[in-house]
């Protein structure tokens, strides 16, 4: 542990999106780059934190510092290693972009092609990482992303108090901002505040958004 606005805290970061297999070949994924996630492990771990950052398929170095990363590829992946980490954690927070949705069953062989016919796939629900956490009596502190492309504050505000959350970081999609952009704007919510985070760097932006966790946290958990 170093010196800073988390020092002597254990944070868990999630990142990146998550793949849902379809068969050996395919799969179901989104555009999460884990530029976002990975710039948060960064900032959490410059503030005095020791991080584990939990990460879906991503093609990125870990940030120095960084205490453990855990790689994992699906939503019920990402769940076990969250929780187990979250165990030991006083914070969370969920930047990766899991997929609601995997096909009800993986096929053992790669899907043949049948011409002229459409393939129907049956999708089930995968786990919320975010609300298992929340159903745990000692839970960390919560914070989780918001990804939206229209009426922003309303849909974060629904997440953050449905999910049971301490706080919720709310990013406006498109205008080269959100997904696999290298800038983001993000607009922060908690149950009687909120702080808008001009559009920046995801690293300067991480570094803000981290300042303003670790002011909640200490408001809140002391
Ligand atoms: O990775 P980048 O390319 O840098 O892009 C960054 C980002 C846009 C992906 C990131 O800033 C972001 O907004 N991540 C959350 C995206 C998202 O999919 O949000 P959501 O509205 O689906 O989910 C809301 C919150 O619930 C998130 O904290 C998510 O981690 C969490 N969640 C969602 C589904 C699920 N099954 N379990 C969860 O815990």
């Amino acid at each position: 542990f170093g010196s800073g606005a988390l020092a002597g805290l254990s944070v868990v970061v999630s990142a990146g999106p998550t793949f849902e297999d379809i068969d050996p070949v395919r799969f179901i994924g989104n555009r999460s780059s884990g530029k976002m996630g990975f710039a948060v492990a960064q900032a959490a771990t410059e503030a005095g934190a020791r991080v584990t950052l939990v990460a879906g398929p991503v093609s990125l170095a870990t940030p120095p510092g960084v205490a453990r990363r855990i790689d994992v590829r699906s939503a019920a992946q990402m769940q076990a290693a969250v929780l187990d980490a979250s165990a030991q954690a006083q914070i969370y927070i969920g930047a990766a972009a899991v997929g609601d949705y995997r096909p009800a069953e993986v096929a053992e062989r790669k899907l043949k092609k049948q011409a002229g016919a459409d393939l129907v796939l049956q999708l089930a629900e995968n786990p919320d990482i975010l609300g298992s956490l929340a159903a745990r009596p000692a839970h960390p502190f919560l914070v989780g992303f918001a990804a939206e492309t229209h009426d922003v504050a309303r849909y974060a505000q629904d997440k953050l108090q449905r999910k049971g959350l301490d706080m919720i970081a709310a990013n406006r999609v498109g205008d080269g901002l959100g997904f696999e952009t290298a800038d983001n704007a993000l607009d922060v919510y908690w149950a009687d505040g909120m702080l808008a985070l001009a559009r920046a760097g995801k690293a300067e932006l991480a570094r803000q958004l981290v300042a303003c966790v670790a002011e909640r946290y200490r408001a809140v958990r002391g």
